[in-house]
């Protein structure tokens, strides 16, 4: 018998893969009813909440403003902040962050947007229409210690552009004061086992006094490490998103500085450790 030639080979072998192919198609059809199909158009993707939420167009301009500033997107993922959160905020102030966490909360999530007496008064005219709006907000006017949620219900706590005001008090001098001590206690109290405790805040250079640093409104990122896990946090990330190499964080920066938010802010995450 002669060999058989590459060619005749070839063929053999495009004849063996056709009929491999046929009995795949037979084998799917007695399977499923119906012929395989050619893939149809990729699912859409979801959107993604943050991206969502910073884009919403009803956002007032004078918020969408600042975003170049603060990197909410940024914040936000850093703090892994995602649907059916719920989340205490303090010291909520006109709304920039509460908008942002509402939305991306969504209606299975809940914000609990916290004020102080003392500026209420100057801040409701504008935040309790958009509590109203937004659906998932529930003000709560008082000392952020006091707020008595149910124990570990707050997947997470925000403290944004607050802590200045609470890491010095001239009365206690160089110790971190009674009330934050308090707070830090609700904090615990509220988060799940695994909560965030999310501190950003105007840096001041480490080294420097309680009463310096808050007469700057600022404070040191070393002290505000040992100041919350010296009270039962745990430090577990930092992100760089906010750091500005021309800022001295010697300075009052609402007069030092000449850009709005281009000061050096330090953005911690802490947790409320599991066990
Ligand atoms: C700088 S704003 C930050 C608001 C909000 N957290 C944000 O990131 O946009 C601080 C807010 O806290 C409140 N606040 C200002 N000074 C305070 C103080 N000494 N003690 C308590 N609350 C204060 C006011 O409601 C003000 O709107």
């Amino acid at each position: 018998m002669p060999e058989p030639t590459p060619n005749r080979n070839a063929r053999g072998l495009i004849v063996l893969a056709a009929a491999i192919a046929v009995v795949i198609t037979l084998v799917l059809v007695t399977r499923t009813g119906t012929p395989p199909q050619e893939a149809g158009p990729a699912a859409t993707p979801e959107p993604d909440p943050i991206a969502a939420a910073v884009a919403d167009p009803s956002r007032p301009e004078d918020e969408r403003a600042r975003d170049a500033g603060r990197k909410p997107d940024r914040i936000l993922a850093f703090y892994g902040v995602a649907p059916g959160m719920h989340i205490y905020e303090i010291a909520a102030g006109s709304g920039y962050y509460t908008r942002l966490l509402s939305h991306v909360v969504g209606p299975e999530g809940h914000i609990v947007a916290q004020n102080s007496e003392r500026f209420w008064p100057r801040l409701k005219d504008r935040v309790e229409p958009l509590y109203a709006a937004l659906g998932n907000v529930e003000p709560f006017i008082g000392d952020p210690a006091d707020y008595a949620g149910e124990p570990e219900s707050m997947d997470a706590v925000f403290v944004v552009l607050i802590w200045h005001h609470m890491h010095y008090d001239p009365d206690a001098g160089e110790v971190l004061p009674a009330r934050t001590v308090r707070f830090l206690d609700t904090a615990r109290r509220l988060l799940k086992p695994g909560g965030t405790l999310a501190i950003v805040e105007h840096e001041a250079a480490d080294g420097t006094t309680r009463a310096e640093s808050a007469g700057w409104h600022r404070a040191p990122k070393q002290m505000t490490i040992e100041d919350v896990t010296a009270h039962g946090f745990a430090l577990v990330a930092e992100s760089d998103a906010l750091t500005n190499p021309d800022d001295d964080l010697r300075n009052y920066w609402r007069e030092a500085l000449p850009k709005r938010d281009s000061s050096q802010r330090f953005v911690l995450k802490f947790v409320k450790p599991a066990a």
